[in-house]
């Protein structure tokens, strides 16, 4: 037996000194404002001891990852919550994703710690949410969201209709992230399925539409990101390494004041908000759901014509189709993706081009497919549309997107490397959240037949490499120019991205090659500072 000095066996016991007591703390102020399952689950997880519980416990006992959000859900939100809790392991995991790092008192705080909210929970999908005729033209504030909400209502129901055809054989089986436990323990028989999508009566709440102002929740401009705790590579599969999945919320409030959780089942507003230390506990109604595949995710959003289209498309020289390609719950796919998904309605729209395209080009569906990929890096909304931080990317057909927000709403568009913009479309909806990245929903299929898979696989490994540095959490809202620490890459990948950040590292770049005198668009948006390039 090792003979442990003393300074070692002191060791331990002064850190459970050091942890006793701020986690008792928390979990008696927890249980104060009538959060009871949530302090005892805390304990377990204290208890267990496992390798994400410790993760999770020392962040929030020691207090010594900066500040941060915990998103605690009540009694009630428990009682609803369909999914296995144990093992420990699992907890650990669903709790950590409920840790944020930064500040975000998202909640009213009346400095009361009374239990009432505890008791009256708002019913799951509260009437009037989802009300049709409440995002009609000329009810609302202003030509911008008036298309929008046009545009949105058609999106709406195509997505329905989407539904109804979507045949029950396309749902991959495990319409949830905690499904990947199954293979683990043949035996968990109860492992709850927490969504079916082929009967589910449930409105899509990331579209919600609220009264005033009636913008759905998760339209571009108006969702904030936070960097969870959350980094176990059985749920988070986002590129690099140890970076956290993220939580989205809504910053329109619903006619109650309130934030709204995105990604969730059903309404999920911050009820209030209190601090503990240096942790800010925003109470919600809702366990929150930690994002799962794609498959899944496209279903559940009624993506079906794209999903199909992604599935029956195989791109030049590689060996599966893209679905598979970018699917990581398969053991190979994408760490990290952005996707623009077109709706079903721009599916329908384009369906006649693409053959006709085909016709000349043996590759133009791949093309087309790929113009809506950004392959290896999440590029969440803040990024794509500021309109003060001009930024571009290349596609994996290797065609430069650019974006572009003004008073008609905010676009993509793929543009050719040596002429203008080829299409643009409009970005409806953003922050569907998948374990391996993030899909935007936008409005027409990007019909461009430019390729350069040299100019992509640059793109690819830059922004490896960049995903490949030490990843520092964000102490803030993630994806926001201002939050971006200089060199790190940060979440938004490293060369197919340009920004403000990127500027101070200009000579870092490689200027040759890529011909910027024939690149209207991008110069055009990229004038003065915010300019910078990539190596080709
Ligand atoms: C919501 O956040 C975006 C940034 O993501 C900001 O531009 C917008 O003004 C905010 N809107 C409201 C209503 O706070
Ligand atoms: C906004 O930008 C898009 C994409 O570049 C463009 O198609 C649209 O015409 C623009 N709208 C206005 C009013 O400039
Ligand atoms: C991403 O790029 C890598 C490297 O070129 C390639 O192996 C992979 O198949 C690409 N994935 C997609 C979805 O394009």
């Amino acid at each position: 037996m090792v003979k442990l000095s003393p300074l070692l066996y002191s060791a331990p016991f002064f850190f459970q000194l050091a942890l006793a007591d701020p986690l008792q703390d928390l979990c008696e102020t927890l249980r104060s404002l009538g959060l009871k399952k949530l302090s005892s689950y805390i304990s377990d997880v204290a208890a267990a001891n496992t390798p994400t519980g410790q993760h999770f416990i020392g962040i929030l006992s020691m207090g010594n990852a900066g500040p941060m959000t915990l998103f605690a859900p009540t009694d009630q939100a428990f009682d609803n919550f369909a999914v296995k809790l144990n093992p420990p392991e699992r907890l650990a995991s669903i709790l950590s994703y409920h840790l944020v790092h930064g500040h975000f008192p998202l909640g009213i705080d009346d400095g009361v710690h009374d239990e009432s909210f505890a008791i009256n929970q708002p019913s799951v999908g509260q009437p009037g949410i989802n009300q049709p005729g409440i995002n009609q033209p000329g009810v609302v504030d202003g030509q911008q969201w008036s298309g929008t909400g046009q545009q949105w209502q058609g999106g709406e129901q195509q997505w329905n209709q989407g539904g109804q055809q979507g045949q029950p054989g396309t749902n991959m089986g495990n319409p949830n992230v905690y499904a990947s436990d199954q293979g683990q323990s043949p035996t968990d028989g109860q492992t709850p399925v927490r969504r079916e999508e082929s009967e589910s009566p449930i409105p899509d709440l990331q579209s919600a539409i609220v009264g005033n102002p009636p913008i759905p929740y998760n339209t571009p401009n108006h969702v904030t990101i936070g960097r969870s705790t959350l980094i176990d590579s059985k749920y988070v599969m986002l590129e690099g390494k140890d970076r956290g999945q993220v939580v989205a919320w809504s910053n329109v409030t619903g006619t109650d004041g309130k934030t709204r959780m995105l990604n969730q089942d059903s309404d999920c507003p911050v009820l209030k908000s209190t601090k503990w230390k240096e942790i800010i506990i925003n109470v919600v109604p809702v366990v929150l759901y930690i994002p799962g595949s794609l498959p899944q995710l496209l279903m559940k959003h009624k993506l079906v014509a794209f999903k199909a289209m992604l599935k029956e498309t195989t791109a030049p020289g590689m060996p599966m189709n893209l679905l598979d390609a970018l699917d990581a719950s398969n053991g190979y796919g994408s760490h990290g993706f952005t996707i623009f998904a077109a709706s079903d309605e721009a599916v329908m729209h384009a369906k006649e081009m693409i053959p006709a395209m085909t016709l000349n080009d043996p590759h133009a569906m791949a093309t087309v497919m790929q113009n809506h990929i950004i392959n290896g890096t999440t590029i969440y909304s803040p990024t794509l549309c500021s309109s003060t931080y001009p930024f571009y990317a290349i596609a994996s057909s290797g065609g430069p997107l650019t974006f572009m927000v003004n008073n008609t709403g905010t676009f993509v568009t793929i543009n050719h490397n040596d002429g203008g913009p080829i299409h643009s479309a409009r970005i409806l909806s953003t922050e569907l959240l998948a374990h391996n990245g993030v899909v935007h929903v936008v409005d027409s299929i990007l019909m461009s037949p430019y390729r350069d898979d040299n100019a992509a696989y640059a793109a690819y490994n830059q922004a490896a490499a960049m995903a490949s540095q030490p990843f520092i959490p964000e102490q803030g809202p993630v994806g926001l120019p201002t939050s971006l620490p200089i060199g790190t890459g940060n979440g938004i990948g490293g060369g197919v991205v340009i920004n403000a950040a990127q500027r101070h590292f200009d000579n870092l770049f490689n200027f040759g090659g890529w011909d910027l005198s024939n690149y209207g668009v991008v110069l055009s948006i990229l004038t003065g500072i915010w300019f910078t390039t990539v190596p080709f």
